[in-house]
């Protein structure tokens, strides 16, 4: 058993990291191998949209044939048990190179036929942690929940299963005294830090057991 994750934060240190490793760890205790890939050490780019994946007859149906940093994670992808994508929120969308990445993990294996049916050879489960600045009440309110929905729909296709985490109402900043930001409530925003960032841990180290279960 092998559960790989993705994270689509440019920080390695913060909250979507942070909850990618507590998901590792509940793999791991389970007794599952795990990786962990940071997006932005990777060289890659999206899609560009040369329909090898989509042209009958070649040796390249059915799988991305762009040989950039991706590739050897993509390959991966086909050895794994189970895939976890971590991304911040970022202009109501995940980050763009998280983007990036579900063009070049989804389309390829997803054919064209009505409705969609997939070119991936098995099934295994995928989750996805949402971080994001707001509070649970923005979710339902902006882009986020119409995009989370349409992953969701679109790892269930390709892959089998398609698990959600959000984790809201983040820490942001190393010192926000530092920073202009007057919205924020500094003080509301450290508790919640101290009182729900812990149970949101616990919820993505069950969610990595899950995964591997
Ligand atoms: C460029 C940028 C855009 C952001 N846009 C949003 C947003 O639309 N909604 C939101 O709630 N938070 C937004 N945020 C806040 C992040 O989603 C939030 O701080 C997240 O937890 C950061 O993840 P990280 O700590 O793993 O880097 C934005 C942050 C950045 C840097």
């Amino acid at each position: 058993m092998k559960l790989l994750a993705i994270n689509g934060s440019p920080r390695k240190r913060w909250n979507t990291a942070t909850l990618l490793e507590k998901a590792l760890e509940g793999a791991a205790s389970r007794g599952a191998e795990t990786e962990l890939v940071h997006l932005y050490d990777i060289d890659f780019k999206g899609c560009v949209s040369c329909f090898a994946c989509k042209t009958l007859g070649g040796a390249s149906y059915g799988r991305c044939v762009v040989e950039d940093g991706l590739k050897r994670v993509l390959d991966e992808v086909t050895r794994v048990d189970a895939v976890l994508v971590g991304s911040p929120v970022y202009l109501g969308s995940v980050t763009g190179e998280t983007q990036s990445f579900l063009e070049r993990l989804i389309f390829p294996y997803l054919a064209y036929t009505d409705p969609p049916t997939t070119l991936f050879p098995k099934k295994i489960r995928t989750g996805f942690i949402y971080t994001l600045g707001a509070g649970e009440e923005r979710v339902r309110e902006g882009a986020m929940e119409a995009n989370s929905t349409s992953h969701k729909f679109l790892l269930e296709v390709v892959f089998g299963s398609a698990r959600a985490l959000w984790c809201c109402d983040t820490w942001q900043f190393e010192d926000y005294s530092k920073v202009y930001a007057p919205r924020f409530d500094v003080a509301k925003k450290a508790r919640r830090r101290e009182e729900v960032f812990p149970e949101d841990c616990r919820r993505a180290f069950d969610l990595g057991a899950e995964l591997v279960s």
